[in-house]
């Protein structure tokens, strides 16, 4: 059944960065409004993700989850029939604890089969399942009960387990999740250790390291971080989970969201994730093989001032004499230049350039 996320498109929203709590069912309908009406949906950006806060405290006499009457009076069906109806798909979250980690609604511990299914007759695509209040049961134990569970819904759900990372995912994620944390929750912030990259190896198409939603277009960064943030995600292969307000998006954060070229290393059929093949003090290299023998390339400035950065061939898994056409998917051009042995860029403070090269005609 994991098999047929293979190739499919990665991108979606998620209400948690940007509301937390503060989310209703008008805020998901206009979010896939605009994820039409911005173009986003086009490009990928298919599924619309509730996350904590939108079930009533307590489940009903039959056992089963209340959608918050202050808040989604219509019910998660009536929601999902709309964000169907658009051509859209919607995700919901839950938790493989007692509680969710909000303390505002029940887990799904103990409630799997009948969980699941209230999602599959929902019509629900996609569960992201958090790892609160979990009675110290090791997640290796409790993650695979929902997998199963959802295997008999009948209904295909792409399932992504929210472990954050700690009980190494990775090494156990698949086939029992989609998808998995690899981190602690991001911030809004430039100063993000990076735990995701020591996991690549362990990515393939069906099964993908997450390192949390994005945080473009939430406020607390440059344009040139968030667009870093972008292309970090994107040549790491990670699910391109958009974590702000689509309804109220500045001229430069679409411009962010919506690079085709960025977009297309991301969903790149090989689904091989980049590495920082080369780290010098504040700047990093980051490399990794496409389709059609061309590569992926990123150069990142970590640090505070201007700064030259070099990929060499050999760093990148080229051969030294290699004569290679750049394209730059930040400026939308190939490069007249072509390259031979190496690469150097200049690149602004906490700057990126993010590259894909193919051998020259
Ligand atoms: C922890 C998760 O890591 C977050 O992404 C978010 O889902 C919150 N829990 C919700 O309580």
């Amino acid at each position: 059944k994991l098999g047929q996320y293979l190739r499919k498109k990665k991108c979606r929203w998620n209400s948690w960065n940007h509301f937390y709590c503060g989310i209703n069912e008008q805020i998901i309908r206009e979010t896939a409004d605009a994820l039409i009406s911005t173009g986003l949906s086009k490009l990928g950006y298919q599924y619309v993700n509730i996350d904590d806060c939108w079930a009533e405290e307590n489940r009903d006499a039959s056992g089963s989850f209340v959608p918050k009457k202050s808040t989604f009076p219509s019910g998660i069906k009536a929601l999902a029939d709309y964000v169907h109806s658009k051509g859209l798909k919607l995700g919901i979250y839950s938790d493989a604890g007692h509680k969710t980690c909000s303390e505002k609604m029940p887990g799904s511990l103990g409630h799997e089969e009948h969980d699941a299914k209230t999602f599959a007759e929902w019509g629900i695509d996609y569960l992201k399942y958090d790892n609160c209040f979990n009675d110290g049961i090791k997640p290796i134990v409790r993650y695979p009960v929902m997998t199963k569970a959802l295997a008999k819904a009948g209904r295909p759900i792409f399932f992504s387990l929210c472990e954050w990372g700690d009980m190494h995912p990775a090494t156990w994620g698949f086939p029992v999740g989609n998808s998995w944390r690899t981190t602690n929750d991001i911030t809004d912030n430039w100063q993000r250790a990076d735990q995701n990259e020591r996991w690549a190896d362990y990515a393939k198409p069906g099964g993908w390291n997450d390192p949390d939603m994005l945080e473009v277009g939430n406020g607390g960064m440059t344009k040139d971080e968030y667009v870093t943030h972008f292309s970090i995600w994107a040549i790491s292969k990670a699910p391109l989970l958009v974590g702000c307000d689509v309804r109220n998006m500045s001229k430069d954060t679409k411009e962010i969201l919506t690079n085709e070229e960025v977009i297309a290393v991301n969903q790149d059929p090989l689904g091989v994730q980049a590495k920082k093949v080369r780290m010098e003090g504040d700047w990093e290299v980051w490399a990794g093989p496409l389709t059609g023998c061309r590569i992926a390339l990123l150069l990142v400035n970590r640090g505070p001032d201007r700064h030259n950065i070099t990929a060499q061939w050999d760093d990148i898994g080229l051969d030294l004499k290699a004569v290679m056409e750049v394209r730059d998917l930040w400026e939308h051009k190939t490069l007249e230049q072509k390259f031979v042995g190496n690469l150097t860029a200049t690149l602004e403070t906490h700057g990126s350039k993010m590259y894909v090269l193919k051998p020259a005609p």
